[in-house]
């Protein structure tokens, strides 16, 4: 046993993990390889695979950690096998039991139909997840118990401003705002799109659109106004809400400014915004039209706080949320009611071991505009009846130890990160994490993308202080909630892996054929049977929704990344196997930003690939060829930076940006992306480059510095 309660791999795993790496680099030349179209081989061993060797502890659970959490929820790895085979051998019997813990208004009359790629879930059930994240807890007694803590960024008198909201409280500000929404003839199946920095009154809203059997579309509020555009087009929303502005940073984002930029651009595309509400937050001087514009404050004020839950079918939609595909339309991903709320609760209790009476607080760091936000600051989090909190702003405004003071002053028992961020909290150091009284905190989590192990073991150490079990959670827009991750104390953790499906998933390593592969063979990662909160569809697009996910491999759900599965059946995820990076944490398409850079009229071509980047794991880079007219310079390389930023959000500002001549293509004129990805890691490319076009071109882009 070394400090910190690990253990050593045996000798006999770590033979098999160097042949697992003498696998991977197999890969590379086998034809299991060809199964990822758009990959290197020096992209597949990068962060993913080559860090992952560099660390060999496993670390099992302990009963001090379940003490800590107030026992375990799921105690050892034999009860976990024992409930995951009995739930993919009997979903139906499996879920219909745990939604028995949920409050029905009508009962289903069967479990699961599953005509694949469509599943209905819950079938002829009626809920309101509304009534299941707040008023079931005050109607059995808990108005007064914290549902959600708000800390706002800014710190004018040397304290930040901070809401503690009841249940009580929750249902009442909910009730009244879907009062408003009712007033302004928000009615039952639309789709209302919020557009709001991270504010208490963005839960809210999202629930009072639940309440009344309405659904959200929430866009992040990083986007800029022709994200909006395009979202509000797709959802045909009528009705929006925003903020005057959002703190960042100390400086306000202009939501407002934003929307009407957006709502401008609608009207001349014929589809008008009816009614924009704006939440007074940042008081910044905004545009006002009369018609169109209420304040927040003004339209609660005439409302009542009494709003009984609508009865909505288990199968009506509860939110639309946009991710990125690999073509340049976002897509709308569809989550309906019963089965989201079921799952997503259901996973937060386990996956977090949470308890309504341990005295938890349980902090996700996510922004609510991504569907981490969604899953488990609000929908997974009010059912389990444990206070979930959120932060407005930044985590280095004022000083890059804002997060540790967070969770100091609100006693923080469980952390949820991505690792893009703890990589930028090891960059600062740990003076700023030493600085606080972190001693509350019990659970430590990672979401968004594979975590190195260097910085799972600095996680592990700086702020769980070497006691705190951490769960590494695989999943998705689409997956709605976790679908391979560790159960703390009940899984014996990897760093660098997600570990065990969730109850009822059954995934699996595939090749093209839908064949299992053998342990640590590459392959695409597949969910073979369907699962309460798994994506409906995508909005206004059925044959998208089919093409992406179930046509590559008949009958089962592809997740579009590559991954393994190790001996001790511990999947290891490395990376996309599709057009979409994953920037800090969030997909990216190439071809957003190529058609973003394209509509700039100094670019006639534009090619953008992934590269190896210190904090945000996967930075982009850009090349791009100019129009005769256009002459390069740096001004304009920051220009093209400027104006990605400005269509697509700074998440999409490329890190690399150079010019080319032309871009590297084969004959039958496709870019080589696999090359371009080798020049912008700074590699030799190990590619076959026999049917490069134009060897000129390669030449010229390695010898173009930034
Ligand atoms: O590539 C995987 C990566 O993030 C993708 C999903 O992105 P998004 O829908 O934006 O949701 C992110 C938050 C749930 C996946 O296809 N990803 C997510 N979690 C992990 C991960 N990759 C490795 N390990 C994870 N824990």
């Amino acid at each position: 046993m070394l400090a910190g309660g690990c253990v050593r791999r045996s000798a006999v795993d770590r033979n098999s993990f160097s042949n697992s790496r003498a696998q991977i680099s197999l890969l590379a030349q086998s034809s299991t390889f060809d199964i990822f179209p758009r990959m290197s081989i020096s992209q597949v061993s990068s962060t993913s695979v080559e860090s992952l060797l560099k660390e060999d502890r496993i670390f099992p659970p302990h009963t001090a950690q379940a003490d800590a959490l107030g026992g375990a929820n799921v105690e050892s790895l034999e009860q976990y096998h024992a409930l995951h085979a009995r739930s993919v051998a009997d979903p139906s019997g499996f879920w219909g039991e745990i939604a028995q813990d949920f409050e029905w208004f009508k009962p289903w009359t069967s479990v699961l139909e599953w005509n694949c790629p469509d599943a209905k879930w819950f079938v002829g059930a009626q809920t309101n997840v509304c009534f299941n994240a707040i008023d079931r807890h005050v109607l059995e007694g808990h108005a007064n118990d914290v549902g959600l803590i708000w800390e706002g960024e800014p710190q004018a008198s040397g304290m930040p401003e901070v809401r503690h909201l009841a249940y009580g409280e929750l249902q009442d500000e909910v009730s009244r705002f879907a009062n408003a929404l009712k007033a302004l003839g928000v009615k039952k199946g639309e789709i209302v799109t919020l557009y709001m920095g991270m504010v208490p009154e963005l839960p809210i809203a999202m629930l009072a659109c639940a309440r009344i059997g309405a659904a959200h579309s929430v866009i992040f509020g990083g986007f800029p106004a022709p994200s909006i555009v395009d979202r509000v087009l797709d959802a045909k929303s009528r009705v929006i809400v925003t903020c005057d502005g959002a703190w960042r940073r100390g400086s306000v984002v202009p939501l407002k400014k934003n929307v009407d930029e957006a709502m401008q651009s609608l009207v001349a595309q014929g589809h008008a915004i009816e009614h924009c509400v704006v939440l007074k937050r940042t008081a910044t001087p905004i545009e006002w039209n009369a018609a169109r514009d209420h304040w927040w404050h003004d339209v609660i004020a005439k409302e009542s706080s009494e709003c009984p839950c609508e009865a909505v079918d288990a199968e009506d939609l509860l939110f639309v949320l946009y991710t990125s595909g690999s073509t340049g339309k976002p897509k709308g991903i569809r989550h309906t009611s019963g089965g989201y709320m079921v799952y997503t609760a259901y996973t937060a209790r386990m996956t977090f071991n949470l308890k309504p009476n341990a005295n938890h607080v349980f902090w996700c760091t996510a922004d609510i505009g991504w569907v981490t936000g969604h899953s488990y600051i609000v929908y997974g989090l009010l059912p389990n009846r444990v206070p979930t909190l959120m932060y407005e702003g930044a985590p280095n405004f004022p000083a890059e130890d804002r997060f540790w003071e967070i969770v100091a002053r609100h006693r923080v028992t469980h952390f949820y990160t991505a690792p893009t961020a703890i990589r930028a909290f090891m960059k600062w150091g740990e003076s700023h994490p030493k600085k606080h009284d972190l001693s509350s905190l019990k659970l430590l989590g990672t979401v968004g993308e594979p975590i190195n192990p260097e910085a799972w073991i600095w996680y592990h150490e700086q702020i769980g202080a070497s006691r705190c079990p951490i769960v590494d959670t695989f999943w998705q827009t689409e997956t709605g909630g976790h679908v391979i991750t560790p159960l703390p104390c009940a899984t014996p953790t990897v760093p660098g892996s997600c570990t065990l499906p969730f109850f009822g998933i059954d995934a699996a390593i595939v090749d093209e054929t839908g064949n299992e592969l053998p342990p640590n063979t590459g392959g695409l990662l597949v969910i073979r049977k369907p699962w309460p909160s798994m994506l409906r569809g995508i909005h206004g697009d059925r044959q998208r929704f089919i093409d992406t996910y179930w046509s590559r491999i008949a009958g089962m759900y592809l997740a579009g990344d590559g991954a393994r599965r190790d001996e001790r059946g511990y999947f290891w995820i490395m990376g996309r196997i599709d057009d979409v990076i994953n920037v800090s944490g969030h997909r990216l398409g190439t071809m957003e930003v190529e058609s973003a850079l394209v509509s700039h009229p100094a670019v006639v071509e534009a090619a953008v690939v992934g590269m190896p980047h210190e904090i945000k794991g996967t930075g982009i880079a850009a090349f791009v060829t100019l129009s005769l007219q256009a002459t390069a310079s740096e001004a304009l390389k920051a220009e093209l930076r400027e104006h990605v930023s400005s269509v697509l959000g700074a998440i999409a500002r490329p890190d690399m940006l150079r010019f080319t001549a032309a871009l590297p293509k084969t004959r039958s004129g496709k870019i080589m992306r696999r090359l371009l990805r080798d020049v912008a890691a700074g590699k030799e490319s190990t590619q076959d480059t026999s049917t490069l076009d134009d060897f000129g071109a390669l030449a010229a882009l390695r010898g173009n510095d930034e």
